[in-house]
């Protein structure tokens, strides 16, 4: 009976190869507005700051890059030599000129004026032409020369005849042209619909060819008659455009229609390369990139995904395997036989598939995005569906059941949409007034009442306690003041505006701020602009900071703390009876998301430790909280832009589920008092059988010697 005992506890346990199956990412780079498609990857600039290289078979991102500072939409990208793509960023107050190699790695870098346009010269030279009209020339050892000067340009082309090139570029006048060493003047015609091919520049119905060092214009070029604006050439063969239909033309013979594929929506930008003499294209239209060899889809992403804006998270119903209920009703054998062949289940076969599913693990995310789809994914990461062109502005949710809103209001089931009138309970808080010079900024509450809280005290060594201020009415609401730069936290009770205590703290960022609000504890977090920490401060409120005293009126402690990055997100972890401790979860800008334990981010770090009696164990005061490895959930993963945290409740006491979102959607699984009520991954299976065997097998030989011996006594008493 008791190995059967042994059993049931391990039904709870979670196996080592689970751990790791809820702790997946997305991969983003968002929407495109420069590439370049050659030899399989393709590279683009995109509208998140994002340099990215795609593999063009498979459509999966090889590498990424985020610039801290943004990318303006003006930036470019040309081929360079050797497989090097050079990479203009042009920046708010200043631009540079960025050499990838194709896996990634920076091979050099320049700083130069804002650009207009970057020209490979056959893979010899490059030209940036910049804003400001020089021509600047860069050879492979990256030396620099001006080699020309136009007028002001916002953007070049470049064209090339046998030995000479013109740069055809675009300015307020109009549209300019510049032979190099030669005349130069201007095109009667818009900049966007130029098209340059090897026979000449195609510009309305006419063709400019270099002849005897001056542009001779030919009219009704065949060219010309298919061309629009966003047509491409590729490889010197095909002219590609794209509308609402993709069309490949032999460029020798431009009224042979090759192949074409109808899009949804129209393309904003195209792109092309051969690839094993078929013609590959890679489109953005809209959110979505697709790209078509030979007129057939071969892979499509969706960028929509890379700005989300909210997400929540509903529980599936998941429950234990055997769950109150069977006790309550009685149904203890058939519940307990149940479980120990759930467990047996467990100990002898190797590939469980559904042991998972009774923990509630297997949440549905619900994501919305910035231009107003909804997404369901599972826990695990599987995207489940898509709702798209509903245009919804903001989800929540009320008694497990998620809603999204545009002007109507839905209940999201399963990717279904079913109306409703239900509307979200707008939490009102109404903060006490400052003088007029304060503007508030947010508030935040505990969102549990005090049934919720599993320990109302801190116990310490000295079998006294402190008692946590627990008033489920407790506010905090938090207001600027732009002319002192000053933060006002101000505690107060929202059915009453009574105010507690109120708090100051400098900073002239007050946009960065973050706050959690959680039993009696509050916690903050500001960073200054362009600064490389941030500072964390901790207020907790308990009824009377003297032990085993009680009262109405909370006091409170205060520390703060710096932390060694920015702050993007912070959230608490939450789980299902508030028992197992709390963690702070912090994203971090540098693409973390780190654990930070709330006996660290403490008020009541004493600054001086007394050998004698410690009163409880809590570290000596540090003003730096470091950020340990260990506690990286984001393990290796680089996540980008996440600007909001979720934490929320299992089954499992010991686990929550942690999910970031910003550009990327990450989800894992926390534990912050380790796995008290799961079976470790390294649990030997093995050894509890053998241990068993050895018991059973030590009971059938000790038992002919216990009834001999009885046997005997019984013979001895006797005589
Ligand atoms: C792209 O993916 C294909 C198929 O998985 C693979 O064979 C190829 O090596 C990948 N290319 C690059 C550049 O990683
Ligand atoms: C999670 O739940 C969904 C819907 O019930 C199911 O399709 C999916 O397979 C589950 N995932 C796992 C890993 O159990
Ligand atoms: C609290 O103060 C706010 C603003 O000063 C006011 O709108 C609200 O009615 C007050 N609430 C109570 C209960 O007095
Ligand atoms: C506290 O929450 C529980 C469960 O959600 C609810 O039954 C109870 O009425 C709430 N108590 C108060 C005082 O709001």
């Amino acid at each position: 009976m008791l190995f059967l005992f042994f059993l049931v506890l391990l039904a709870s346990g979670l196996p080592a190869d689970e751990i790791f199956r809820v702790d997946w990412q997305t991969v983003q780079i968002g929407r495109p507005f420069a590439s370049v498609f050659k030899d399989g990857r393709i590279y683009s600039l995109t509208d998140q700051n994002i340099y990215s290289v795609l593999n063009s078979s498979t459509g999966e991102v090889l590498y990424r890059y985020q610039s801290d500072a943004p990318v303006k939409h003006d930036s470019l990208l040309a081929p360079a030599w050797n497989g090097l793509v050079a990479c203009g960023f042009n920046h708010e107050a200043t631009s540079r000129l960025v050499f990838w190699t194709k896996d990634g790695l920076i091979e050099h870098e320049l700083d130069l004026g804002s650009l207009a346009g970057l020209h490979n010269v056959r893979d010899e030279t490059l030209l940036a032409v910049q804003k400001d009209g020089s021509v600047l020339q860069i050879d492979k050892d990256y030396g620099q020369s001006t080699i020309a000067h136009v007028g002001p340009v916002q953007a070049s082309k470049l064209a090339f005849f046998a030995d000479q090139l013109v740069l055809v570029s675009k300015s307020s006048a109009g549209t300019a042209y510049k032979i190099f060493d030669g005349q130069e003047g201007s095109l009667g015609c818009q900049f966007e619909d130029i098209l340059v091919t090897d026979e000449g520049i195609v510009c309305n119905k006419d063709i400019y060819k270099l002849e005897s060092g001056k542009l001779q214009k030919y009219k009704n070029s065949p060219v010309a008659a298919v061309a629009g604006r966003t047509a491409r050439v590729v490889n010197s063969q095909y002219l590609v455009t794209a509308d609402e239909n993709i069309q490949i033309y032999d460029l020798d013979d431009p009224s042979r229609l090759i192949e074409s594929h109808a899009l949804n929506s129209p393309a904003d930008m195209i792109e092309a390369d051969t690839v094993d003499g078929w013609v590959a294209v890679f489109v953005v239209s809209g959110d979505d990139l697709l790209l078509f060899v030979g007129g057939e889809l071969v892979w499509a992403r969706d960028e929509s995904l890379a700005e989300i804006s909210d997400i929540l998270i509903t529980d599936r119903h998941e429950e234990l395997s055997v769950s109150l209920g069977d006790f309550e009703h009685e149904k203890h054998w058939s519940g307990y036989i149940d479980r120990v062949k759930h467990n047996l289940h467990l100990l002898f076969k190797e590939q469980h598939t559904d042991t998972d599913k009774h923990f509630g693990f297997n949440k549905t995310i619900v994501v919305l995005t910035r231009n107003g789809n909804l997404y369901g994914y599972d826990s695990y990461g599987h995207l489940e569906w898509s709702i798209k062109e509903h245009g919804f502005s903001r989800i929540f949710k009320l008694d497990n059941q998620a809603y999204a809103a545009n002007e109507k209001v839905y209940a999201v089931q399963d990717g279904k949409l079913l109306e409703t009138d239900v509307n979200e309970e707008q939490q009102v808080l109404y903060p006490p007034n400052l003088d007029g010079s304060y503007r508030l900024l947010t508030t935040a509450a505990r969102g549990y009442n005090n049934t919720e809280v599993a320990s109302p005290a801190v116990v310490l060594a000295s079998r006294r306690v402190l008692y946590k201020y627990l008033n489920p009415q407790t506010s905090v609401g938090v207001f600027y003041n732009e002319d002192a730069a000053l933060l006002k936290f101000v505690v107060y009770n929202k059915a009453t505006n009574q105010t507690y205590a109120s708090f100051e703290h400098s900073t002239k960022n007050p946009e960065s701020l973050k706050l959690v609000f959680e039993e009696n504890f509050i916690v903050f977090t500001t960073s200054e602009k362009n600064a490389e920490t941030s500072l964390l401060g901790v207020i907790e409120l308990y009824e009377s900071l003297t032990p085993d005293q009680r009262s109405k009126v909370p006091e409170h402690q205060v520390r703060t703390y710096f932390l060694p990055s920015q702050v993007a997100a912070m959230t608490v972890t939450r789980t299902k009876y508030n028992i197992a401790s709390k963690w702070l979860i912090v994203a971090l800008r540098s693409g973390e998301i780190v654990a930070i334990p709330r006996t660290l981010a403490n008020a009541r770090r004493p600054f001086a430790v007394s050998k004698k009696e410690p009163e409880e164990m809590l570290m000596k005061y540090q003003p730096v909280l470091p950020v340990n490895p260990k506690l990286t959930l984001s393990h290796y993963r680089k996540l980008m832009a996440t600007s909001k945290l979720v934490s929320v409740p299992t089954e499992l006491e010991s686990t929550t589920l942690v999910v970031g979102a910003g550009t990327d959607l990450f989800a894992t699984l926390v534990r912050p008092s380790s796995s008290f009520d799961s079976m470790r991954g390294d649990f030997s299976k093995s050894t509890l059988l053998a241990t068993i065997a050895v018991l059973v097998a030590s009971i059938l030989v000790v038992r002919p010697f216990v009834s001999q011996k009885q046997l005997k006594d019984a013979w001895q008493t006797r005589s």
